[in-house]
């Protein structure tokens, strides 16, 4: 796609928001009445450690990643409800859907977000000290509720990060896809093609998977450099198993 007119882009509705029941008006902000965009696909995550991590790529080795990895996989706010640790994973479609979801979504950090941006969603979210071992703080975690993609790349890549073509309708695909005519097993990090005693089969012949994964596996396997890392690919195709 690319062009602004069909342009589509990820929005997560984060632990906070479920915890705080705001994903009916979340949902109601970003409809179609309000912004000319239409749901291309829709799933519940169970956000693994591993998708944590490469959804939020930019931000290793940053003070704020570990507790960034904790709240978007939902332990801080249901640290003893594994079961309620959700994120709900959204792709709109339409034109210029980037610029609308970030201008409805509000600068990043809540309280500026009050600031500048009342009525913005993330106006209705918190910062929250990060502190050390010893009590001493050392940086602030965001919680502000929604995550909208920042560009058309970056879209591209948590696109498909979170969704598989298959759950997305096919007449909606924005990305090229191509059915695999071979298995992909992954154990310990490491890719096979044929299986290896405790690996995990994560794509079979006959399965739809984005063309630009099959290519990237193309490549880890022959020991090349590729564009996304295996953990990148595995991640979604495993997501809630
Ligand atoms: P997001 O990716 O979640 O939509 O947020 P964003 O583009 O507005 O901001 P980004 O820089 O990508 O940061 C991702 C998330 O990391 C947390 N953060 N904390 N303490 C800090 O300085 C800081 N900076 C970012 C926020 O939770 C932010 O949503
Ligand atoms: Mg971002």
């Amino acid at each position: 796609m690319g062009t602004k007119e069909l342009e589509q882009t990820l929005v997560l509705i984060k632990p906070d928001a479920l915890k705080n029941s705001l994903t009916g008006y979340v949902l109601s902000l970003l409809s179609q009445f309000h912004t000319g965009l239409r749901f291309a696909g829709a799933k519940i995550v169970s956000v693994s450690m591993v998708l944590a991590e490469e959804h939020y790529a930019e931000h290793r080795g940053k003070v704020f990643f570990p507790s960034l990895l904790d709240y978007i996989t939902g332990l801080l706010h249901y640290p003893d409800e594994p079961w309620k640790r959700r994120v709900i994973a959204i792709v709109y479609h339409g034109p210029e859907a980037i610029t609308k979801l970030r201008d409805i979504a509000g600068p990043t950090n809540p309280h500026i977000a009050r600031e500048t941006r009342p009525g913005c969603i993330r106006a209705l979210g918190t910062v929250v000290p990060i502190k050390d071992a010893t009590g001493n703080v050392i940086g602030e975690r965001m919680d502000n509720l929604i995550h909208a993609s920042a560009t058309n790349s970056e879209a591209e890549r948590e696109i498909k990060l979170w969704f598989k073509p298959n759950d997305i309708p096919p007449l909606m695909h924005a990305y090229p896809v191509e059915v695999s005519k071979e298995h992909y097993y992954s154990k310990d990090n490491k890719l096979y093609m044929t299986y290896e005693p405790d690996s995990i089969c994560f794509v079979a012949p006959g399965d739809v998977v984005w063309k630009s994964d099959l290519d990237a596996l193309r490549l880890l396997y022959q020991g090349s450099p590729a564009p996304c890392s295996l953990e990148s690919v595995v991640a979604k195709y495993l997501i809630n198993i």
